[in-house]
């Protein structure tokens, strides 16, 4: 993809796919979304697709897949066990990671809470570069706590790092050395690091990582949700990697890795999950979760139409046109908001482009949730759906008092080969329109907040008529455009 020089000097991402299958898109007017977003309580969660013009929410399970991928669940395999699709996804996890064992799950979170239900006991601790939602709910469900030792610079929302996802070798120490390696049922690593802006580790930090891990014994599991992003980023920003395959590099990743899994509604392109690993051992630790909590052992309460399209789709990921799209076109988008001035992540990173809220809307405080007013904002503006990654996203303390976000950021994710680059270009425009108009936006309280999980149930009201003064400006400076 990036190999491909302009006559002119232009500098944009070229697609090498072609599209051949479409979905037609409505765009409703903005009146329209703002009562779309009034009627979904101002949470992204609750618009209806049919309102959405740019689904931005989320890469998983929404990116293209390939003629070969459709073509390949034409031969699934229906049988309840033994079936030769099985095999097939097996084989095909086997040749990439050469882990000798694979247990099927129905997505990533399902593969954690067979992990965390097999591995981890009341007071264990367990160390990671940085927690994603769920693994974070499985292993306190399981009675253990989670402990992030990700790389100060991680948390730098303006930075040239290009490996915020590394690990801090001293932070890792420490927290062995205070609990004991026997409190610590393994260290996860998450490629493509999700909550932080999809940001990669670096070859090099996992092998410092497997160093410290074998002077206390303590075994290495590999979310490998966003390894296709990652493998990009070793690639084109690890030196001593630019000459290794992308299949090398995995392999590399996968030698040093004790326990792999996966969302295969990100890694492979289809909708399902995976754990591989060789020891025997693990397998009767967690193989009877399997049939209990997914399905038999050869489906895991996957489709088996869906498991050849992972399987094609594992294979295409070793493909550097392909997993360069996502990270080259959110390069393009962060790039282009920064030259106006719009505060972004950087580097950029894997899986979307994320607005930076705190500064995007410095009068909003954290109590009236700016990431959240940003994504509702986002929508007014140009049909255009975020996720709120904020304070929204967090718990409550006991005391029922708010636990204010790190960072407030809206993610504006990149789903895989499905936007064409003018889209991106709308996304921006939008993006900037609304920026120039910052001062309009105003903040969100809650009218219903659920205990658990409110960022996905919760509704929420303006504070003021803030969204009517947007549409009134909007529409002075659209004229008759949606
Ligand atoms: N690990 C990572 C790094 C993820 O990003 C996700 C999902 C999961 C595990 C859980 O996988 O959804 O198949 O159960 N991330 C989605 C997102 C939900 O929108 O970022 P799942």
């Amino acid at each position: 993809m990036s190999a491909i020089k302009f006559f002119t000097g232009e500098e944009i991402p070229l697609e090498m796919h072609k599209v051949r299958i479409v979905q037609k898109l409505n765009l409703p007017t903005v009146e329209r979304r703002l009562e779309a977003i009034t009627e979904a309580g101002n949470n992204t969660f609750l618009l209806n697709n049919a309102d959405i013009f740019l689904d931005m929410l989320t890469d998983s399970g929404v990116n293209a897949m390939s003629d070969n991928q459709l073509a390949s669940m034409m031969q699934a395999d229906d049988s309840y066990a033994g079936s030769a699709t099985f095999t097939r996804l097996a084989d095909k996890l086997k040749e990439i990671f050469g882990k000798k064992h694979f247990l099927p799950a129905h997505q990533g979170r399902a593969c954690e809470n067979i992990l965390a239900s097999g591995l981890v006991k009341p007071g264990d601790v367990v160390p990671m570069n940085f927690h994603f939602t769920t693994v974070k709910a499985h292993i306190t469900r399981c009675g253990g706590r989670v402990e992030e030792v990700v790389s100060d610079e991680g948390l730098v929302t303006t930075s040239d790092n290009l490996f915020k996802g590394n690990t801090d070798l001293k932070k890792l120490r420490k927290v062995i050395e205070e609990n004991g390696a026997e409190k610590i049922p393994f260290f996860r690593l998450e490629a493509g690091t999700n909550l932080i802006g999809g940001q990669p580790f670096s070859l090099q930090n996992m092998r410092d990582i497997r160093a410290l891990l074998d002077e206390f014994g303590i075994m290495l599991v590999l979310d490998a949700s966003l390894l296709q992003d990652n493998l990009f980023f070793i690639k084109t920003r690890e030196e001593q990697c630019k000459d290794m395959t992308i299949r090398e590099i995995t392999r590399a990743i996968a030698d040093m890795s004790d326990i792999i899994y996966f969302s295969a509604r990100k890694l492979g392109s289809a909708r399902g999950g995976g754990i591989v690993f060789n020891d025997d051992k693990i397998k009767e630790q967690l193989q009877e979760l399997v049939p209990m909590f997914e399905g038999f052992l050869t489906y895991g309460g996957m489709s088996v139409r869906e498991m050849e399209a992972i399987a094609v789709g594992l294979e295409e990921t070793m493909d550097m046109d392909m997993i360069s799209q996502g990270p080259l076109f959110i390069e393009y988008m962060v790039n282009e908001l920064q030259k106006h001035g719009v505060p972004v992540v950087t580097p950029a990173g894997g899986l979307g482009c994320h607005l930076n809220a705190m500064e995007f809307l410095p009068h909003i405080p954290q109590s009236e949730y700016p990431a959240g007013a940003l994504a509702a904002a986002m929508y007014i503006a140009g049909g255009v759906r975020g996720m709120e990654r904020g304070t929204l996203s967090e718990q409550r303390e006991a005391d029922g008092s708010e636990r204010f976000a790190e960072m407030e950021l809206l993610r504006l994710a990149m789903p895989r080969r499905v936007f064409t680059l003018s889209q991106v270009k709308y996304a921006i425009d939008r993006i900037v329109w609304l920026h120039e108009n910052r001062e309009l936006v105003g903040g969100l309280r809650f009218v219903e907040e659920p205990k658990t999980l409110r960022f996905f149930f919760g509704r929420l009201a303006p504070v003021s008529d803030w969204q009517e003064k947007l549409v009134a400006k909007f529409r002075a400076d659209f004229g008759e455009s949606l």
